[in-house]
């Protein structure tokens, strides 16, 4: 790729002004100065900008634990995002979440410069399943597991058989395990409202073959691994 054109996509400025600073001298390619913008440069090529090595990796798909409080999307003019949370040049790499988890959901997004990878992630007929763990208000017995393993039929949609497990259950507040395949809009909470109970809380554990990294704080993130990488593409096969 021309060197203007992945300084621009790394974050580094416009395209004029990335121009500016290679003619200056300002960026080197494999420890040699390059003044021309059009050079040719490989990915993952050594290249420094004012002396500090930039990352040149273009393709990333990361983990990322959301936090309560902050919106899945791009870009929202009055809250914060997702993508506020990672380094700016994520945006130019065209780095977008796979799918949405609710302002108050907490837990598992992955976030991929893979455009392909992400709708194949999000195809209904792939049946990726996402596993929940939520607090809801009343209880939760066989009558609510036989529902969900029945499939709910929600005010647009029948939900497929989900699987719940319940892994504590009081009179005031229940602790389930959730596994749905499919990713509509509010699909969990929306499930349980069908059975009559309140979701007070959401947390995303599972995508796939992926567990949230335990070592992760809210807010915190981290690339996949190249065999966490293979286990996404081959689930998606
Ligand atoms: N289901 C929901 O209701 N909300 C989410 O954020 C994810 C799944």
């Amino acid at each position: 790729m021309r060197l203007d054109r992945m300084l621009v996509t790394l974050g580094a400025g416009s395209r004029s002004e990335v121009q500016r600073l290679i003619r200056s001298g300002a960026v080197t390619v494999e420890g040699s100065p390059v003044r021309d913008p059009s050079a040719h440069v490989e990915e993952k090529a050594a290249v420094t900008l004012n002396g500090q090595r930039l990352d040149t990796r273009l393709s990333r798909t990361v983990m990322l634990y959301k936090p309560a409080g902050i919106l899945t999307a791009a870009r929202d003019p009055r809250q914060p995002t997702v993508m506020d949370l990672l380094p700016d040049a994520f945006r130019t790499l065209g780095c977008m979440p796979v799918g949405r988890l609710d302002k108050d959901t907490t837990g598992l997004l992955l976030l991929t410069t893979d455009g392909t990878l992400a709708h194949r992630l999000l195809s209904p007929a792939r049946h990726v399943d996402k596993r929940y763990r939520a607090t809801v208000d009343g209880p939760l017995g066989e009558a609510e597991i036989g529902a969900f393993a029945a499939g709910l039929t929600l005010s647009d949609f029948t939900a497929q058989p989900a699987l719940l497990t319940v892994e504590s259950s009081s009179a005031e507040k229940s602790v389930a395990l959730v596994t749905v395949h499919e990713g509509k809009f509010h699909q969990v909470r929306r499930m349980f409202a069908a059975v009559g109970r309140e979701v007070t809380e959401l947390h995303r554990e599972r995508f796939g073959p992926l567990t949230l990294d335990p070592d992760l704080q809210p807010g915190g993130w981290r690339d996949l691994t190249e065999d966490e990488m293979q286990a996404l593409r081959a689930a998606v096969e």
